[in-house]
């Protein structure tokens, strides 16, 4: 994927929705679903570009109570479609990073998993607003593909300047009690995508 203007970014992605298969499966992200320990029921969380819905729908399950926003129609239908076949309730709703009304203090948790659409421009208002919306004590979980990930080419932006380093995390986030933050590589198996891939991981929490 190489940087495309918005409109463009969503007739991508309609695209990559539309079918009856999940783009990246049913199941929560693993590195995500492996952080359970730090989500408990009642929390509000807001998940980020969060595509057809299998992490926020997760959410749901364990007792959470979501709001989720995604720039394509067709995924934000598909999730809900999905919400409904679950029998939980996710507040979706279509819009892009830019479009979304970014309410300060509102979240015990804010998701970026895989999101790597951004400039590196975008990147840091994008990062500024999640940490904006959370509340003090709110926690920050982002997953990406480091530029390691260009010689794997598994998945993922092919455009180096979209893709993450643990320093350029550190950064995104300073003023932030950092919790973990971790460079590796994992076998993936999600839908259509497969394959080893090199990913940083970041927990993180608002002073
Ligand atoms: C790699 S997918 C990840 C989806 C989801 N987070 C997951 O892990 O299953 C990236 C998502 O970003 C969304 N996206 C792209 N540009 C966006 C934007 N400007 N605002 C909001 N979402 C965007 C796409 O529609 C897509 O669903």
């Amino acid at each position: 994927m190489t940087l495309i203007p918005k409109q463009a970014a969503a007739g991508f992605w309609d695209k990559v929705y539309e079918g009856n298969d999940f783009a990246f499966g049913r199941e929560p992200n693993a590195w995500f679903a492996s952080k359970a320990s730090y989500l408990k029921k009642g929390q509000r969380i807001l998940m980020v570009a969060d595509g057809e819905g299998r992490n926020s729908i997760w959410c749901a399950q364990k007792g959470l109570v979501v709001d989720a926003f995604d720039l394509s129609a067709k995924g934000i239908e598909k999730a809900r479609r999905f919400a409904v076949e679950s029998g939980v309730t996710v507040n979706f709703t279509a819009a892009g990073v830019d479009d979304w009304d970014w309410e300060p203090n509102a979240y015990d948790a804010v998701t970026l998993i895989l999101c790597q659409f951004a400039t590196p421009s975008m990147r840091k208002k994008l990062f500024a607003d999640c940490i904006k919306t959370l509340k003090t004590g709110g926690l920050f979980f982002v997953l990406g593909y480091t530029v390691k990930q260009l010689e794997y080419g598994t998945g993922g932006p092919s455009n180096a300047a979209q893709l993450y380093t643990e320093a350029m995390l550190r950064d995104l986030v300073q003023g932030m009690v950092i919790l973990e933050l971790e460079s590796f590589d994992m076998e993936v198996s999600a839908g259509r995508h497969r394959g080893k891939s090199a990913f940083v991981g970041l927990v993180s929490r608002k002073k």
